[in-house]
């Protein structure tokens, strides 16, 4: 079979025809015209459709300062939230093995500043005391509470420990071009720093320098992650559902809204890909949910999860459907081994890979749920590598533009995340509030 990102929705028929899909095909073209003729709501944001066709070699200062990087530094510590925080820490954890977050290859990458949680911080610090810390803080307003309070300590410490002067030569700051509060700091404390577009959201920078920096530390193949982008960029320009997978899974998330499904479950079956679902939940969330429309984005790692919300999904409220990930390929075969006594009656299992389980674990449950009224699909990619993740991320960004423009919202603002915050800032006291 031929390798691409693939969409089965076969078990979707019983509440969306192949005549539904037909009908909403019109609204399809006007939301893929508005966002290719950049006429749609936000479309001062859409600088991401050009993302993957860049060349990380252009980038000033990118290639150079990874490689010192990864030369000196034990901890590579990454402050940033939302979306400066997600797509890096989405396709690292995607691509490294599982474990080198407690055993440490060079240099471990930590993150940061996506929580006010003093026991963190503080555990961090012990952490990374005596080790040889870098720091790369993240924020295109750089006003953020979370980041800006956790880089103040981050910044005490690493001036305490080092001195002055060589604490400002191993902080990054990736932020705006031009203005904010971030960009004002890095300029006068002379911070090495890497350019946010004005022209891309947040939850959209994986392939900005909020995520491609912190990624190639981690020595993840942000060539070949852009590359895997770019192909599918390519592929995705026609607006036919039938050509172009992310349209397809755009107009079958618009129909079964429509008919009331209004929670989606992302479902994977990699512990690799849990904080993929974690950037997803954001893209579709900040993007989608506004002026009282939007699907809920909520995800699931099974087999795990099949041991909590796997009832709820089974037999609890029907506005649910499901959208199955699938890895179709995989590297490291385990294999299950026989046991002569056999107490535990699963020796039927003996001689069968750990991946053929999962997978029927998958098939089994995809028709558990339908047979259960939770419609869903399976979008399949064809292994967990940078191409292919590159492709996937792409892959997403597209459906919720296209999405965003059918349920007539604007997909690259988020109006709402402002309301906590002028609640909290009034309790804090900040001037003004
Ligand atoms: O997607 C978004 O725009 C948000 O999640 C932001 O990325 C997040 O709030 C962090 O903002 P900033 O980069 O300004 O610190």
């Amino acid at each position: 079979m031929e390798k691409q990102i693939r969409l089965s929705y076969d078990k979707i028929k019983n509440v969306v025809s192949d005549d539904d899909l037909q009908q909403v095909q019109q609204k399809v073209n006007e939301a893929h015209n508005l966002l290719h003729s950049h006429k749609g709501p936000g479309s001062d944001f859409l600088g991401w459709l050009d993302l993957p066709f860049q060349n990380t070699d252009d980038i000033p200062g990118f290639n150079e300062t990874v490689s010192q990087i990864r030369e000196e530094a034990e901890i590579f510590l990454c402050i940033g939230i939302g979306g400066s925080y997600l797509g890096a820490r989405a396709v690292i954890e995607a691509l490294t093995p599982a474990f080198n977050s407690f055993h440490g290859t060079k240099p471990q990458i930590l993150y940061a500043g996506h929580n006010i949680d003093s026991e963190y911080v503080a555990n961090l610090i012990d952490f990374i005391k005596g080790k040889n810390c870098w720091v790369n803080v993240i924020s295109k307003s750089g006003t953020t509470t979370e980041p800006g309070i956790t880089f103040r300590v981050i910044k005490a410490f690493m001036e305490k420990v080092y001195g002055k002067e060589n604490a400002r030569k191993r902080i990054i700051a990736t932020t705006d071009a031009r203005k904010g509060a971030l960009r004002q700091l890095a300029d006068e404390e002379g911070y090495q720093t890497f350019i946010i577009p004005d022209n891309v959201g947040g939850r959209f920078s994986v392939f900005t320098p909020v995520g491609l920096l912190p990624i190639a530390v981690a020595n993840c193949q942000v060539k070949t992650l852009l590359e895997g982008a770019k192909n599918i960029a390519e592929e995705l320009m026609n607006s036919s559902l039938y050509e172009n997978v992310s349209n397809l899974y755009a107009a079958i998330r618009y129909l079964l809204y429509q008919k009331g499904k209004t929670i989606e479950i992302l479902a994977n079956f990699n512990q690799k890909l849990i904080y993929f679902a974690e950037w997803w939940k954001q893209l579709f969330g900040e993007s989608e949910g506004k002026e009282g429309k939007g699907i809920f984005p909520a995800s699931v790692n099974f087999t795990t999860d099949l041991h909590s919300l796997g009832q709820y999904i089974q037999d609890g409220r029907r506005d649910l459907f499901e959208t199955f990930l699938i890895v179709e390929r995989i590297k490291d075969h385990i294999m299950v081994p026989e046991e002569t006594k056999n107490l535990d009656g699963l020796n039927y299992l003996a001689g069968k890979t750990f991946h053929e389980i999962n997978y029927q674990a998958y098939y089994g449950t995809a028709m558990a749920h339908f047979s259960g009224g939770v419609p869903n699909m399976t979008i399949y990619m064809p292994e967990l590598n940078a191409y292919w993740l590159g492709a996937l991320i792409f892959f997403f960004e597209k459906a919720v533009a296209i999405s965003g423009y059918m349920l007539e919202v604007n997909p690259f603002n988020q109006p709402g995340v402002e309301a906590y915050k002028t609640n909290m800032f009034k309790l804090l006291g900040k001037p003004g509030y």
